[in-house]
């Protein structure tokens, strides 16, 4: 991780920049962990980034874990780990099949991933943090 990136966002539209600074970045295959607390618009986030892929039904994965989302230009894949408390959960979902197969992966709740040697993988990692009513969104990569 050697670039950061801060972003102040007023409404979800301005989004829209942070989805154009990462595509912009080409980064092939990106694992992109989203960190924030319960609210902080980590959902919100990836419903912008597949709305510039023509995906308009992103919703949240807390219950499901795993959402994958797929059309003619793009594969994306998004996990939520709230409800994951161990690694060995985690693998159950095959997780390395599922990035392998993703254009993108997005991953709310990735703290328990922190164990593992993801150094094959072009991780960026976005924090959302609700500031003065406003999100202030790091990214590193
Ligand atoms: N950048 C933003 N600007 C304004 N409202 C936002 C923004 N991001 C998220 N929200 C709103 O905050 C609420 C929670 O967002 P959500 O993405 O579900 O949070 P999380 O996934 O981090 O728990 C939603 O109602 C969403 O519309
Ligand atoms: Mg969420």
């Amino acid at each position: 991780m050697n670039m950061e990136k801060i972003f102040i966002i007023e409404k979800v539209e301005d989004l829209s920049k942070i989805v154009d600074f990462i595509l912009s970045m080409k980064i092939s295959s990106p694992l992109i962990f989203l960190y924030g607390n319960l609210g902080a618009g980590k959902t919100e986030f990836v419903r912008s980034f597949s709305k510039n892929f023509g995906i308009e039904n992103v919703s949240s994965p807390t219950f499901n874990i795993v959402h994958r989302y797929e059309n003619d230009k793009v594969k994306i894949t998004h996990i939520d780990l709230y409800r994951i408390t161990t690694l060995s959960h985690f693998l159950e979902l095959d997780p390395y099949q599922l990035f392998e197969d993703s254009n993108f992966t997005f991953i709310e709740w990735p703290e328990i991933l922190e164990q593992l040697d993801l150094k094959d993988y072009n991780l960026i990692k976005i924090f959302i943090e609700i500031v003065d009513e406003k999100r202030k969104v790091k990214i590193l990569c």
